[in-house]
């Protein structure tokens, strides 16, 4: 997607000004900048939940977000676009199963097609294997891992993580971008925000840094450097 002299503000408050990036189909990249730089806006405009005050988030099927897109198409957009945010909620009384199985029952998506897709979907994040636990007994690091699984239900082109490793280890960080990493390996355009320098620097991905409402740098295989 082409993010082409974006300006995204809340009322008057301007939080990013004037933002051109390319995002390529299949790339894995990662969005650094402190707290309150504006990475989960940003987010938010992307996945067809914020619209820019001035500017175009042109897609791969040249179609302008929020533009010329009926309310049809930006739901399918947003459904077929993979976000993960920090606060993710589950459960604690159902399985992990019932979990990622009633995110689909929400959507609206049919009984077989929730049976075929829930196994895949915690096949691809190592848990099927523990599938009957009860969100209770599980580790945070399960814990996150249920949430990918949840946005991977959805078959999503894209796959957004604002902020994982908020509340994990650095061992159970690199766990996670493990997983990304083999997402990305099947296709999938993964955008990570984050400031969490270990994960940044060991992957050596693509990294943009956002500072004083601006992109400050954006290197190819990339350090985190702020
Ligand atoms: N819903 C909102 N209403 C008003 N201001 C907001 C809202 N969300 C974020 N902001 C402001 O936008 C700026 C960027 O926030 P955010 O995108 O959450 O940054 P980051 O994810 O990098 O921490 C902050 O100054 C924040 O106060
Ligand atoms: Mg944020």
């Amino acid at each position: 997607m082409k993010i082409s002299n974006v300006t995204l503000a809340f009322e008057n408050k301007i939080v990013l000004r004037d933002i051109d990036l390319n995002i390529w189909k299949w790339e894995f990249i990662f969005l650094i900048g402190h707290s309150w730089s504006g990475k989960t806006t940003l987010i938010r405009a992307l996945i067809g939940d914020k619209e820019p005050m001035v500017g175009d988030i042109v897609l791969d099927t040249w179609m302008a977000l929020y533009k010329n897109m009926n309310d049809e198409i930006l739901q399918e957009y947003r459904r077929k676009t993979g976000v993960i945010f920090q606060d993710y909620k589950l459960l604690e009384s159902k399985s992990i199963y019932e979990n990622v199985a009633f995110a689909m029952e929400v959507c609206g998506y049919k009984n077989d097609v929730i049976r075929r897709k829930v196994p895949e979907a915690l096949e691809q994040v190592g848990l099927l294997v523990k599938k009957d636990r009860f969100a209770y007994e599980i580790s945070g690091w399960e814990k996150q891992r249920i949430s990918i699984a949840r946005a991977l239900v959805h078959d999503p082109d894209v796959i957004i993580w604002d902020e994982p490793t908020g509340n994990l280890d650095p061992e159970t960080a690199l766990g996670v971008m493990k997983i990304f990493d083999d997402l990305n390996k099947e296709w999938k355009t993964v955008i990570i925000a984050t400031h969490d320098n270990n994960i940044v620097n060991s992957m050596k991905k693509r990294v943009v840094a956002f500072q004083d409402k601006e992109i400050i740098s954006d290197q190819a295989q990339g350090w985190y450097i702020l």
